[in-house]
């Protein structure tokens, strides 16, 4: 696959960037916990976090599924409020979503019934922003995309890559501090998913928004991030974080970033490990090791 087979133009060069009046903010969680209320009671879903992401950070959520990174998205979104403890945007309590804030899912969740220009247009539209104003900010921003030649088109004549453009760019429509992102090239190609990777770094370095993104690629984390907070599961807590300190901008194929992701992976595994031990109802081979028989299901069996 190619650039141009994504609607990418193969000489594709950084555009002057939108006009960005919103600098990126700071955020933090100070000893967050969080409960979901579930039929069968309190779910502790994140226990105890504190995480400082300064202004114009790119920082990727890594761990195994459960650990919570969608949570801590939802929380900085202020789409959830914690349990205990406060999250903070700019040193002020985050009272619930608002424009300052901006979310990508893994599926674009693009507007069908919408052209593309109209997508990255409507929440300007909520926002009641003139009309003028309205056309000349989708075009900046779907030119940034490399998008603009697609403007008329719906989301189901695109492709997915495509897709994660234009949704990339509805989410910076409203010029936001924060940019949330949520595996939002996990349903990719690998080398859709490269490309859009040199995408975000090129949009961030240009936007200089903070941006939290989530990933479990160790390798997409390692190319793209600041610095990675690992999580571990049961229940969902922040576990340490790693600063790259690789230049930028990073090519995928960069030595430097594998190896990084080698040593990233190394530590993941062995969350990943305890999960499928404790979640495996039979026997649970870790890589490279010896069968392990679960003593519960082998009672009596030397009898
Ligand atoms: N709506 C919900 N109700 C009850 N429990 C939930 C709900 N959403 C998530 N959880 C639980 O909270 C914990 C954290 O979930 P979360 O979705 O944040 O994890 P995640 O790290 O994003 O996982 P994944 O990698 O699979 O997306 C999990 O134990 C999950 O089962
Ligand atoms: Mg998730």
């Amino acid at each position: 696959m190619t650039a141009a087979a994504i609607g990418l133009p193969a000489d594709a060069v950084a555009r002057p960037s939108p006009r960005a009046t919103r600098p990126g903010a700071s955020t933090s969680l100070e000893r967050v916990s969080f409960s979901f209320q579930t039929e069968k009671g309190a779910r502790l879903a994140i226990e105890s976090a504190n995480l400082h992401i300064e202004a114009g950070e790119l920082v990727c959520l890594v761990g195994p599924s459960g650990s919570g990174k969608s949570t801590i998205l939802n929380l900085i979104a202020g789409l959830l409020a914690p349990t205990e403890g406060r999250v903070l945007e700019n040193g002020a309590p985050i009272d619930g979503p608002g424009p300052a804030r901006a979310m990508v899912f893994q599926d674009a969740a693009l507007f069908p019934w919408l052209t593309l220009r109209d997508n990255v247009e409507y929440p300007l539209q909520l926002a009641g922003t003139p009309k003028g104003e309205r056309r000349a900010r989708s075009e900046e921003l779907l030119r940034m995309v490399h998008l603009w030649r697609f403007a008329q088109s719906f989301p189901h004549e695109l492709s997915g890559g495509m897709r994660q453009r234009g949704a990339i760019a509805r989410a910076l429509a409203t010029d936001p501090a924060v940019l949330l992102m949520d595996e939002p090239f996990a349903a990719l190609d690998a080398q859709t998913r490269e490309i859009l990777q040199g995408e975000v770094e090129r949009i961030f370095l240009e936007t200089r928004k903070t941006v939290v993104f989530v990933t479990h690629n160790v390798r997409e984390a390692v190319r793209l991030a600041d610095r990675i907070v690992l999580m571990g599961t049961r229940p969902g807590r922040i576990l340490r974080d790693v600063i790259i300190d690789l230049p930028r901008p990073r090519a995928a194929n960069d030595e430097r970033v594998a190896w990084f992701a080698a040593d990233v992976a190394g530590e993941i595994r062995s969350e990943v490990e305890k999960i499928a031990r404790e979640e495996a109802d039979d026997a649970w081979v870790a890589p490279g090791g010896r069968v392990r028989v679960d003593p519960r299901r082998n009672m009596g069996g030397g009898i």
